[in-house]
């Protein structure tokens, strides 16, 4: 690991001293899960634990911490968030890890702010930490389905960005939630991309099924 890299990891480790144990582990469990699917996508396994270890530094705060915290830190805080304060967690992390731990790595700072709601356009270690945290093995457990998404993830990891987001569609309308729009936004993208490349030129004649 670079040394400047390996001591960010550990502030962050550092950090997490006096983070529920709980917490500690399924970070853990992200950091093995996401390098484990970084190999397979060639995304570099020491950017991959920066951001797996720094993708839930706040997420234990209260959510009265969460919401003065972000709002110290200049992160955005619209009515969803307001509602539902644990959303600021991964934007927080983002800007404090920037200003506070010296984290200049963009492309891991975006993973660890979108780690929760997705984006429209996520480099690779995006999709490798946003999945990797919705499937780490606590999480599958729970949710036999993340079985497949994981293994997805293995052959097309933005196929299987758009199943967990269907699947979590399918959730907030079972339970009467609204989606965020941003996480709407994103899915909506997802779902753009994914048709622009089945989408191929027709391989049958338009007139073929004309029947007059
Ligand atoms: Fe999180
Ligand atoms: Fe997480």
């Amino acid at each position: 690991m670079g040394p400047e890299i390996e001591a960010q990891v550990r502030a962050i480790q550092a950090a997490f001293a006096d983070r529920p144990a709980g917490l500690v582990r399924h970070v853990e469990r992200v950091v093995d899960e996401a390098v484990d699917l970084a190999g397979y996508w060639d995304v570099d396994p020491e950017r991959v634990r920066l951001a797996a270890w720094g993708h839930d530094l706040f997420r234990a705060l209260s959510l009265a911490d969460q919401l003065s915290l972000a709002r110290e830190a200049g992160v955005p805080v619209g009515p969803e968030e307001e509602a539902e304060p644990v959303l600021l967690h991964g934007p927080t992390a983002a800007v404090v890890l920037r200003q506070r731990f010296g984290v200049m790595d963009d492309e891991a700072l975006s993973a660890i702010r979108d780690h929760t709601l997705g984006a429209p356009e996520m480099p690779l270690i995006a999709k490798v930490i946003l999945i990797a945290d919705k499937v780490e093995e606590r999480k599958r457990r729970r949710t036999p389905i993340m079985r497949e998404v994981r293994r997805l993830a293995r052959r097309d990891l933005d196929l299987a960005l758009l199943c967990w987001a269907d699947w979590k569609w399918v959730e907030e309308r079972a339970h009467g939630w609204d989606s965020h729009p941003r996480h709407w936004a994103s899915r909506q993208a997802w779902v753009r991309e994914h048709h622009n490349e089945t989408g191929l030129p027709a391989r049958v004649a338009e007139g073929l099924f004309e029947t007059e």
